[in-house]
């Protein structure tokens, strides 16, 4: 096969076989945020640059290095999204969302673009499923939300994900500390990158992220910003824990994670494992008390977290979680001969209507064909109709687990009922049977 073209690097597609997968996950997380508080929000997957230029910060390797930015036709520069903050928060003070009454609480998915080099867990084309909280400054709306993030993981049956928390401060306390890392890299000014030296001056916080082995291993040595905090952030960061205790929520304290955006203030955390590899970091959040002003609204604090979809399905699989296979179809229907086709093919649009799923043969195979295809599409009952079952208006429905057979008639009425009575009877419940089984096993 000569296709003109493959998909682009650093991007995956989800085949029809796989993306139940990704569906069980999603519907964990819809179902948990719901649970929170948390109602979807949808934003446009391109915004205007000066967006993620203001709110991620200019001095991030994501906008320096890693955004897809473009000029449309009409002159102006808009960026695929990298990250689904800003524009949460853009579409949330430019619909005045906050008047509804705080916290405002915000749930998302969305596809990410960030040009970073790919490898297992590095994606130029990333899902993110993500929380935000906007209008509150109280440590108990940090802890609640991480345990919102442990609550998914913990329904995902995920273990060896561990919950490493800091305080990055505020910019009050940024200010010394600043000084300190600026002395601090200055010894080693001959040894930095050239993006870390112009960051040296203008935010040498950024130095502490930066990919490169040579100043990652600098870093390492660096001041801790958690031995700079203000008094409100050191009070801040306890009562974050304090409640984190009270929900039994387990972590650690790393005073080295500074994550990679601008925004954060005091609380940062972040989910990693060493079950994938290098990109060991499936979620990452924290407080962003500042962003909202700084995209022209008010001072609204706020916080959030996302979560890489890729990196999570990744893990559960090195894991050997199994997500139940849904039942792609209910009933199949052979038709044999142009009546028998024709009557298989109006009790699947019934069926279907009843809210069942049915299918019956579309591509003319015979009937044994037609069975071993019943198969691998793993119907759940199956049922053949030829000029016999016509005439007496009824058929043999077959449980094709069981091979138990129960006979069921023809008209339209006593069909559905005959087959939701055996369906439900036959009804195994592998998603209830998944989320009761249970946790950390
Ligand atoms: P982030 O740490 O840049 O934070 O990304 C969050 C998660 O997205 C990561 O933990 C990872 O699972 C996934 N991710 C990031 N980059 C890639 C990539 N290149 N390939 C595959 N997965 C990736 C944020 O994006 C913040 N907006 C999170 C947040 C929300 N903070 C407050 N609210």
């Amino acid at each position: 096969m000569a296709l003109i073209t493959k998909k682009i690097k650093g991007t995956e597609d989800v085949l029809p076989k796989e993306s139940y997968k990704w569906q069980f996950v999603e519907d964990i997380m819809r179902k948990e945020a719901q649970n929170y508080g948390f109602k979807e929000i949808r934003t446009p997957v391109f915004e205007h640059t000066e967006l993620f230029s203001r709110g991620v910060g200019q001095t991030t390797d994501v906008v320096q290095k890693e955004m897809y930015t473009f000029d449309t036709k009409g002159g102006e520069s808009v960026t695929l999204r990298p990250e689904g903050t800003a524009g949460a928060a853009r579409a949330v003070l430019e619909h005045s969302v906050l008047n509804d009454g705080l916290p405002v609480k915000a749930s998302y998915f969305v596809s990410c673009y960030r040009y970073e080099k790919p490898q297992a867990g590095r994606l130029r084309e990333f899902h993110q499923f993500g929380l935000e909280e906007y209008g509150t400054s109280d440590p108990i709306a940090d802890a609640e939300l991480i345990c919102a993030a442990q609550s998914i993981f913990d329904r995902l049956q995920i273990k060896e994900l561990h919950l490493e928390i800091n305080s990055i401060g505020c910019p009050k306390c940024r200010g010394e500390y600043h000084k300190a890392l600026r002395a601090y890299f200055e010894q080693y000014k001959d040894q930095l990158c050239d993006t870390c030296l112009s960051r040296l001056e203008k935010n040498p916080m950024r130095i502490l992220d930066c990919k490169s082995p040579q100043d990652k291993k600098i870093a390492e040595n660096a001041p801790k910003v958690i031995d700079y905090l203000c008094n409100e952030c050191k009070e801040h960061f306890e009562k974050v824990k304090e409640y984190l205790d009270c929900a039994g929520v387990k972590y650690i304290v790393n005073p080295t994670i500074v994550r990679g955006l601008d925004y954060y203030t005091k609380t940062v955390f972040e989910f990693v494992t060493d079950f994938i590899g290098a990109q060991g970091t499936v979620c990452g959040g924290g407080r962003y008390d500042g962003l909202m002003e700084e995209l022209g609204g008010q001072h609204v604090p706020s916080l959030g977290f996302a979560m890489g979809l890729e990196r999570l399905l990744m893990l559960m699989d090195k894991q050997g979680i199994e997500i139940p296979k849904p039942d792609t179809c209910n009933l199949y229907i052979a038709g044999l001969g142009d009546k028998a086709k024709a009557k298989a093919f109006s009790l699947v649009k019934l069926m279907r209507e009843s809210g069942l799923s049915a299918e019956t043969d579309v591509v003319g195979r015979g009937l044994r064909a037609q069975m071993k295809y019943a198969d691998k599409i793993n119907a759940k009952f199956s049922m053949v109709l030829g000029d016999n079952e016509i005439e007496e208006n009824k058929a043999k429905l077959k449980n094709m687990e069981t091979g138990e057979q129960s006979e069921i008639p023809l008209d339209s009425e006593g069909f559905i009922v005959k087959f939701i009575q055996v369906f439900v009877d036959a009804q195994s419940e592998p998603m209830a049977a998944f989320l009761t089984k249970d946790k950390g096993e």
